[in-house]
């Protein structure tokens, strides 16, 4: 029996070791039935082992984990009954159709072929991807893919849907289809665990957010309050020259309460008010007659979550990832 009073996911202490690497180590988890939890961090923080630890797929070294009140050691069948993972990495046939994969994993969930035929079609309605159905996995685009993925997640509408990092390496649009998909299931009553690299998705989709790395929690809150610790959107300006940032700093800083040297090109300065702020940067930076490349209004990302959280940037070779999702709205600036 589920309990229904229990939490959909109760981890206290949870740790995973790889040899004597320690993967996750000590972690809380608490998501309550109905809401939205993100574990957000960069790569290689323990995000996947976390969730496989939940999904019964690996078994944890220490702590304990219920999953809708069921030990996910001692009573596994019960757990996976109620949780349904999508994976990183699709779990797909690459050689078969989308509708021919959605059919066979209907199948390998034990309805019959007139009953699969209609799961699948009624999924690939869902996820719009009735266009894509007969074409065969390994030629679909990532995001094709990943909305196919999702639509096998739930051939049986789960209690609790786990996602692991569903929108890595998708466009804008096809990120926007996921959100509102997962919105959608929301609304539904679904619960939903879902790890992310981006803060943006984080804030965007969750009710609560987990911050980890290496394993452990470094921080965590509702979308707002990590906000609120890390900082608003802000505009970054790139000077052309180098030795151009310090006349820069001082022009914004004339302007605006604070500004901050970022690196060696950039000066950053908060932007509350968004384009209003754009506008009054490059009203400062015309007035001062130096020559910039680029004027943006940027929104925090990992990154700036952590360097506020920690003090520290996230490793430093995996910068460009977390930043890659975030398009900067540009402005171009008269010279
Ligand atoms: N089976 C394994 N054997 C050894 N080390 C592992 C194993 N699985 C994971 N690790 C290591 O544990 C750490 C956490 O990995 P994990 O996959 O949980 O990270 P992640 O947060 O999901 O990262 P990403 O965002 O890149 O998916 C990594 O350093 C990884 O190399
Ligand atoms: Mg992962």
């Amino acid at each position: 029996m589920t309990d229904s009073h229990a939490p959909a996911i109760e981890a206290i202490g949870l740790t995973k070791r790889f040899g004597d690497f320690t993967a996750v180590e000590s972690l809380d988890l608490r998501v309550q039935t109905g809401t939205v939890v993100s574990l957000l961090g960069p790569n290689g923080a323990g995000k996947t082992t976390m969730v496989r630890m939940l999904a019964t797929l690996l078994r944890p070294d220490s702590g304990r984990a219920r999953v809708a009140g069921h030990d996910v050691v001692s009573e596994p069948d019960k757990v996976r009954r109620v949780i349904s993972l999508t994976g990183q990495f699709a779990a797909l046939d690459k050689n078969l159709t989308a509708a021919e994969n959605l059919r066979l994993m209907a199948r390998l969930r034990g309805h019959g072929r007139i009953a699969a035929r209609t799961i699948a079609g009624a999924l690939m309605e869902r996820f719009d991807i009735e266009a894509i159905g007969d074409r065969v996995v390994k030629n679909l685009s990532g995001g094709e893919r990943r909305r196919v993925d999702l639509a096998a997640s739930l051939i049986d509408m789960p209690q609790l849907l786990v996602l692991d990092e569903p929108t890595t390496g998708l466009d804008p649009r096809s990120r926007q289809v996921v959100w509102s998909t997962v919105r959608d299931l929301v609304a539904e009553g679904v619960t939903l665990l879902l790890t992310t690299q981006y803060l943006e998705e984080a804030d965007a989709l969750a009710d609560r957010v987990v911050l980890i790395d290496h394993g452990r929690e470094i921080a965590a809150g509702t979308p707002a309050q990590l906000k609120a610790r890390v900082g608003e959107q802000r505009v970054d300006t790139v000077v052309t020259d180098a030795a151009q940032l310090e006349r820069l700093d001082q022009a914004l800083s004339a302007s605006f309460a604070t500004s901050v040297a970022r690196d060696q090109r950039t000066v950053s300065v908060p932007a509350p008010n968004e384009a209003a702020d754009l506008t009054r940067v490059a009203q400062a930076i015309r007035e001062s007659g130096i020559a910039v490349d680029e004027v943006a209004l940027r929104r925090p990302t990992l990154d700036d979550a952590f360097l506020a959280l920690t003090g520290r940037p996230v490793n430093a070779d995996l910068d460009g990832e977390a930043d890659s999702a975030h398009e900067p709205i540009t402005h171009e600036v008269a010279r």
